[in-house]
């Protein structure tokens, strides 16, 4: 008898990138300025113990603007995806890809964010793009917003924070609905729509300082509630325009252990993954947990709504949950014990039995079983990994050839638990892993954090040919689409 996966027949692998990170060409045809064409790179000695470069404040966005400051933005230039998308389409087709999940930069497609009217350009870029996807059968799966607000928002409402956003980003998807219909099927409305409470800025173009008088969460959970009726607002706008469309949302899912069996522990835990799984249960379920009520209440926070904002939850959930796993994280109540440093959670403690990756990410694919079947317990809904994978150091030997076991041994555990997840019962549509070419790190705004299967010739400093080459991995991630999933 063959051996079976448990993957569907038609289950979605590919790979997942982001505008910002890719594209380049941050001033060209008309685009405008968006939130990550302001984030400056800063050396590693200099980053400080989160190992995170995203902040900005307004000063210094005006001194940008002055041309005042002599700083290097390397998620302007990218690696050049809008002028080699064909190049790296073709690469995507070889290695198999039905899926890849990329985003449209809206700054491309409403300059300022308040424009009365699309920039043809932007659109038209688009258009090439998904009719080059076409070509090989690869389904688009397009983020609406994926850490790049149009600037001119942030300096003219302080993005997110200010009601009117909505208005603007609902015309914007009408736009690219109506544009793409017939050719993009697959949605998601915010990537990791959770982090704009860590990083307002980053996720939501918010200025927290030009906020005198509320805290961090006030603000950001404000943001937040911003986005979520602009979730749903455009999960409806994507119905009535494309009915076979399907809309996801996408969290960063950090699953969070006790480290020790201390109830207080056990406690504490549970308490970190609500407060992640509160973006999910307001998109699936429709309205706001009342879990949610006392931390609201001891943190001070009131949610400023309008009258029809509960019932624009509870009529538009999404179609599906998709979210990003790279690791989990142990928290505690019990004392002092070992730190993990670098991977942007403060407070998180070691967990000894998971190795850790060179930017303190602790590794833990059998975390990725646990995360789906909650998913699945709690929605009952599709499921969609549309991020995983290891950021690595690669190096380029003397014939050119990249030798990553490394990101093999990440990658195949993954999956494994992945297909143990489906046959636990859960309804998955498909895997992206994240950067199946090398990209500039959303965090660190590195190059040297790769995580491809494509290697591109381009170093922190922005020097190198932007040439691609295959990696071992690319012969792996192959023969795993060509079996789905059988041979790891
Ligand atoms: C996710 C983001 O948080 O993680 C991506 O959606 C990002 O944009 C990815 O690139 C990996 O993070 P980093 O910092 O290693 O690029």
């Amino acid at each position: 008898m063959k051996k079976t996966t448990g993957f569907t027949p038609h289950f979605l692998w590919g790979g997942a990138t982001a505008a910002n990170q890719i594209e380049g060409a941050y001033d060209k045809d008309g685009k405008g300025l968006s939130s990550a064409d302001v984030v400056k790179y800063i050396p590693k000695e200099e980053r400080g113990i989160q190992n995170v470069a995203m902040d900005v404040t307004s000063d210094y966005i005006e001194a940008v603007l002055a041309g005042k400051v002599n700083d290097r933005y390397p998620k302007r230039d990218g690696i050049d995806f809008y002028h080699r998308y064909k190049e790296d389409i073709a690469l995507f087709a070889e290695l198999g890809f039905k899926v890849f999940r990329l985003s449209i930069n809206w700054a491309r497609i409403f300059p300022n964010g308040d424009d009365a009217q699309p920039n043809e350009a932007g659109l038209k870029f688009y258009d090439d793009v998904f009719d080059e996807l076409k070509k090989y059968d690869i389904e688009p799966l397009v983020t609406l917003a994926h850490y790049e607000t149009p600037l001119e928002l942030t300096r003219k409402y302080n993005g997110w924070y200010n009601r009117r956003v909505i208005g603007f980003f609902t015309k914007y998807a009408e736009t690219v609905f109506n544009r793409y219909k017939g050719k993009v099927k697959y949605w998601l409305t915010f990537n990791e729509i959770n982090v704009i409470t860590h990083f307002p800025f980053a996720a939501g173009g918010i200025l927290v300082d030009n906020i005198p008088g509320k805290t961090k969460d006030q603000i950001a959970y404000q943001g937040a509630h911003h986005q979520f009726v602009a979730s749903a607002l455009v999960t409806k706008l994507a119905h009535e325009i494309m009915p076979d469309a399907q809309v996801g949302c996408m969290i960063a899912r950090t699953l969070a252990y006790p480290h020790t069996n201390h109830p207080d522990d056990i406690f504490e835990a549970q308490h970190y993954n609500d407060l992640n799984l509160f973006f999910t249960d307001v998109h699936a379920k429709g309205e706001y947990p009342t879990y949610m009520n006392r931390f609201f209440e001891e943190n001070d926070i009131t949610i400023e709504k309008e009258i029809g904002d509960d019932e624009i939850l509870k009529h538009y959930p999404v179609d599906f949950i998709s979210f990003s796993y790279y690791m989990s994280i142990t928290v505690t109540t019990q004392g002092e014990h070992e730190k993990v440093t670098g991977n942007m959670i403060s407070g998180a403690v070691k967990n000894e039995y998971l190795e850790t990756s060179d930017w303190g990410w602790q590794i833990d694919p059998k975390g990725l079983r646990v995360v789906l079947r909650d998913f699945h317990n709690r929605y009952g809904k599709p499921l969609f990994i549309v991020e995983n994978g290891l950021g690595a150091f690669d190096k380029v030997e003397e014939d050119g050839s990249i030798h990553d076991p490394y990101r093999i041994n990440y990658l195949s555990k993954h999956i494994e638990q992945m297909k143990e997840a489906v046959k636990d019962g859960v309804d998955l549509m498909g895997y992206t892993s994240w950067g199946p070419i090398d990209l500039i790190s959303m965090s660190t705004s590195e190059m040297s954090k790769r995580y491809g299967f494509i290697y591109v010739d381009q170093d922190d400093d922005g020097n190198g040919t932007l040439n691609r080459s295959k990696k071992d991995s690319f012969y792996w991630y192959k023969n795993v689409i060509a079996t789905n999933g059988d041979e790891l």
